[in-house]
Parts: structure tokens; sequence; C-alpha cells
């Protein structure tokens, strides 16, 4: 046989395959995506755009992941951890669906991920970063298009102690994310030679700051290191601001204390510098085509949230290829994405043994309505993935 008629017919069998697998996907029912984010509550603003860039990305494949139609049903969380294990058995028990994504809130995402690993359900994390689901409680199964809540943490904790600052005061909201992001920062700060004074926390989602500002005040730390996100971040920059500080104790933040909250958080986040996976002003092709897709079907300009989302629904479509759109074929759907690299709008990356984003943390400075960026505070950082056994 001659090589023309070799390649021939190679190709009529890889086209009659891929007819094939397209017709076999065609004849098959839409995949059912259970939505659970918050829609009401502190982090609302958050679910919306991780919802908007999902179905921006599903769109932008003719509205099909691996051939087959996605079906949405939403649950709102209400970034209430005592509600997430009924909220959660709902999708999976009742709505039957085939992937959970979800959620923002790191207590409801310990619940979620609980059930899907119990269920064999495939779970897609679109922003909460517990460190417990990709530690202890990863699985095949399980996957992230975030961050982990150590990774932006022990980003500027490192840039802070390289820019000279000794003494650091910490403030959260006392649960896992506020837990594991001061975590990081105070791993890296202290190995870069700085002492945190004192940690302060309030209960989420409380936003009564006022005591803890004045405590601050009287400590006289170099530097704030926080994390605060959504309504919450608002209320937090804009109290700083308010009681005198921001001229006189420099604050620092995991990136969601000033992401998607400029316009609400006004003249009283300039300057601020945090650190985080995304930034405006990547200005890279790839970021640039999404930017303008996603302000042209909302009106809105996109976030960290946003792009996670969009994320999310860019890692299910290359499972699914992989699967030929079946989506019981999780080993096949998880073979792919632990050796795809993802073409994020933040700039390429790969999963880590425990599914967690391997990635560039930014250096960004808030400039009008603008987190720019400035720099690479860690460069291809790796969760530890402590505790994941797969
Ligand atoms: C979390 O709970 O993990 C989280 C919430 C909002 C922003 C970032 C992290």
């Amino acid at each position: 046989m001659n090589l023309h008629r070799t390649t021939l017919l190679a190709v009529a069998a890889a086209m009659s395959m891929f007819t094939a697998s397209a017709a076999h996907a065609q004849g098959q029912p839409p995949i059912k995506v259970g939505l659970m984010l918050p829609y009401t509550g502190t982090y609302a603003a958050l679910g919306d755009a991780i919802e908007n860039g999902f179905k921006l990305y599903v769109a932008e494949q003719g509205g099909k992941l691996g051939g087959r139609a996605i079906e949405y049903v939403k649950v709102d969380d209400e970034s209430d951890p005592p509600k997430a294990t009924d909220n959660v058995n709902k999708l999976i028990k009742r709505d039957n669906v085939d992937v959970i994504v979800g959620t923002v809130h790191s207590g409801v995402a310990m619940a979620m991920a609980k059930a899907a690993k119990d269920s064999g359900t495939l779970l897609i994390v679109p922003n909460a970063g517990a460190g417990a689901v990709t530690g202890p409680m990863c699985a095949k199964t399980t996957f992230r298009s975030s961050f982990s809540n150590w990774q932006p943490g022990y980003a500027m904790g490192a840039a802070m102690a390289k820019k000279g600052i000794k003494t650091a005061v910490t403030i959260t909201w006392k649960y896992a994310a506020g837990d594991e992001s001061v975590g990081g920062f105070k791993e890296a700060f202290e190995k870069g030679g700085g002492k945190v004074l004192k940690d302060l926390t309030v209960p989420f989602p409380n936003v009564e700051f006022q005591a803890l500002l004045t405590e601050i005040a009287a400590i006289k730390p170099d530097a704030v290191y926080t994390f605060f996100a959504g309504g919450g971040a608002v209320k937090f920059v804009k109290d700083y601001a308010a009681a005198g500080l921001k001229d006189k104790i420099p604050l620092y933040g995991a990136g969601f204390l000033t992401d998607g909250t400029l316009e609400a958080q006004g003249a009283a986040a300039e300057g601020l510098m945090t650190a985080l996976h995304y930034a405006d002003g990547l200005n890279t092709p790839r970021d640039n085509a999404f930017r303008l897709a996603y302000a042209k079907t909302y009106k809105l300009q996109p976030d960290v949230y946003a792009m996670q989302g969009y994320d999310a629904a860019q890692m299910l479509g290359i499972g699914l290829a992989a699967a030929k759109g079946d989506v019981k074929n999780k080993a096949a759907i998880a073979a792919a994405l632990e050796k795809a690299t993802i073409d994020s709008p933040r700039g390429k990356f790969r999963l880590s043994p425990s599914h967690n984003p391997v990635q560039d943390l930014y250096l960004r400075q808030v400039v009008g309505n603008e987190n720019k960026v400035i720099g690479i505070a860690s460069k291809g950082l790796a969760d530890p993935g402590r505790g994941c056994k797969m």
C-alpha cells in the first residue's frame, strides 16, 4: 500500500470515528450541570459572576461541551454551611445532576466535596479555596478551577517580607478561608523574616470592624494583611480608610479584597496592593478576547470570579471531549484533566496531583477602577496539597 493510500484510509477511519462519536453524543440527552452558588448574601455578586463566566464559555462552544447540550439546575447555597449538605443532596439525589459546579464559600464547599466524593459525582469548584477540598478530602472526581486559600496568602506574605516589612497584624473572617489565607501569609512572611504581632477575627459574615480597627491603631504594626471578599471587602476597605489608618499603616491582602469591588470602594481602595491569580492589564490575546466577549455579553467587566467560572466550563469541556461526551466515563475525564494545559485568561495552567491549579500569583495595585498587574509575587505556585491521598 502506498503512503498516499495509507494516509487517506487513516483520515477516513478517523472521520468515521469522529462522526460516530459526534452522532453518539448527538442522540444523548443534555448533560445536567448543577450550579450550587450563592445568589443572596455577601457573596451574591461572586455567584452571579461565576455563572456568567461558565455560561459564556458554553455559549462560545455553540451551547455544547463534548458534543452534548448543557442543561442547568440552580441552587442558592446562601453561603450557609449548615444548609450545604441538604442543598447538595438535592442536586445529587433529587435532580440527578451529572456534574456539580460550586461554590464560593469554603465551609459550604467542604460539605459539597464530601457528598460529591461519597456519591462519585463530578465536582468542579469555581472559587472556594478550602485546603481540605484538594487536601484530605481530595478525589479523582473533584477539581478546582480557582485557587487554594493558601496560595494568595503565601504569595502576599513573600512579597511583603521582600519589601522589608518587619511586623504585621492580620484581620479576617473566622472561618476556613480567612484562617487558611492568614496561614499561608504567615508561613511566607515569617520565613522571610517578618513577625505577626496579632491575629484579629470577626465571625462570618459580620462587618462590625470598629473595635478591631481601634486595636490595630494601638498596636501600630508596619502593615496589615487581610482576607475579606464581596460585600464584606467593600465595607472593610471603606472603614479602614474612614478610621484614618490607610495613610498610616499600609493595608495588603489576598486580591479578593479589591476584586469586583472597586466601584463600590471608590477612593478608599486607591493604591492598595494585593496578590491574586488574575489581574487587570495582563494584555494577552487570550485575556483580551475573554474580556471583550464578557463585556459584550453582560455589559460588565469580568473579575476573578467570572474568569474562574469560565475556566470551570473549559475544564468540563476538556474532560467531556476526551470522554466523547460520555459524562459517566469519569476515568477518561480525570485522565484528560490531569494531563491538560488549560488555556485560561489568567495564563496557561496545569493541575497539581491533588487537582488544584499550579499558577502565577500576580502582584497588583489599585489604580482607579483597575487591579493593575505590577509584577509576579510567586511564579508557578503549587498548593502543597497536604493530606491528599488518591
Ligand atoms: C472562600 O470561602 O474560600 C472564599 C470566598 C470568597 C473569596 C475567596 C475565597
